[in-house]
């Protein structure tokens, strides 16, 4: 149900993705705000929600949630679940569907500590009947792309990862992301891009690779080494939200106009896109998080990142980076 076109675009059950780049899940990141001013900069093809518990999903009020607020604009969405339990698969989906989320990715690549304790992410690759049965579940309930995020597994085992695969892709899994680690490596930890590779050439379906991308030379470099069909990108989406635009210009050739807008309006406009849209309590831990990555564009960007996480509030933290970027942003 899925098909990959030459110019560098996919095509998930009629969803058309193009240029093949997408911004990762990331708890804390990739809301609305973040999702927003990608866009904005040009060149992202598809768009990933952070994590969300299949549990509790269908409680989750769309205007107020952090987690589901989103703008007319962000499409195509695919909403990232994690769950265990095969019972929540049917109510997550039936409200994702109500949401008019355009495809459906399960988080079976996360090792975070919350995971573990629900058997959850990462957690869950232990077990592969058990995954097949929640991947049937999940592709029985409903007509959207579905999509599965995994690492490379416990240790390097080409066979146990392929077979995995497989079955995924058996079970009608569209769109594969692979995170080219082990399960408990650390992000220091170079990423093997040419194991996304042996994962690419197995599987019919597309495969986006992911992990250590933070410039175009190493977008091309990670394409280079996995034939992958696209990539995804995390915290360089974070640090450099212009960097889609200039990977779908500078390797997919195409002609994305530059947004024009400086460092500081853009870190000014992530900080308005927050006010606009979340509530009040939900605003200034995001500002914090994204400041942290944003800050690595400048020499002297712990300052910016240390003011920014002392600040109590929206606007000693904005004082604080306008201040940074009045003195300091080189
Ligand atoms: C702050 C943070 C939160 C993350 N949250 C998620 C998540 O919710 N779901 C998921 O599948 N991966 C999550 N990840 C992993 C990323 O999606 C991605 O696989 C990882 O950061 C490697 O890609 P990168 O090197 O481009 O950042 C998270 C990573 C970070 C840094």
């Amino acid at each position: 149900m899925s098909a990959l076109s030459t110019t560098g675009g996919m095509t998930l059950r009629g969803l058309a993705i193009s240029p093949p780049l997408a911004l990762a899940p990331m708890v804390g990141l990739s809301h609305s705000a973040l999702r927003t001013l990608v866009l904005e900069e040009g060149g992202t093809g598809l768009l990933f929600t952070e994590m969300l518990a299949a549990r509790k999903l269908p409680q989750e009020s769309d205007r107020t949630s952090p987690y589901l607020i989103r703008g007319t604009e962000e499409r195509p969405l695919f909403y990232q679940l994690f769950l265990t339990e095969n019972e929540d698969i049917a109510p997550a989906v039936d409200r994702l569907h109500e949401l008019e989320a355009q495809g459906i990715d399960l988080n079976l690549g996360c090792p975070a500590p919350q995971l573990r304790r629900h058997g959850a992410g990462v957690f869950l690759t232990g077990d592969p009947q058990r995954v097949r049965i929640l991947i049937r579940t999940l592709r029985a309930a409903t007509h959207l792309p579905v999509s599965a995020k995994i690492r490379l597994g416990e240790c390097l085992d080409e066979s146990r990862l392929l077979d995995f695969c497989r079955m995924l892709e058996g079970e009608g899994v569209d769109l594969l992301t692979v995170h080219g680690r082990l399960d408990k490596e650390k992000f220091c930890r170079r990423p093997r891009w040419d194991w996304i590779g042996t994962v690419k050439r197995a599987v019919a379906i597309p495969v986006l690779a992911n992990g250590g991308i933070f410039s175009v030379e190493e977008a091309r470099q990670c394409l280079r080494a996995s034939g992958a069909d696209g990539l995804m990108l995390g915290r360089g989406a974070a640090c450099r939200p212009w960097l889609f635009a200039d990977i779908a210009r500078e390797v997919y050739g195409l002609p994305i106009a530059s947004s024009g807008r400086t460092k500081q309006e853009m870190f000014d406009r992530f900080a308005a896109l927050l006010e606009e849209r979340f509530p009040v309590e939900r605003r200034l831990g995001r500002l914090k998080q994204f400041s942290h990555y944003f800050a690595r564009n400048f020499r002297f960007g712990h300052l910016l990142a240390t003011s920014v996480q002392k600040s109590e509030t929206m606007d000693e933290a904005k004082r604080q980076a306008e201040e940074f970027f009045l003195h300091s942003a080189i």
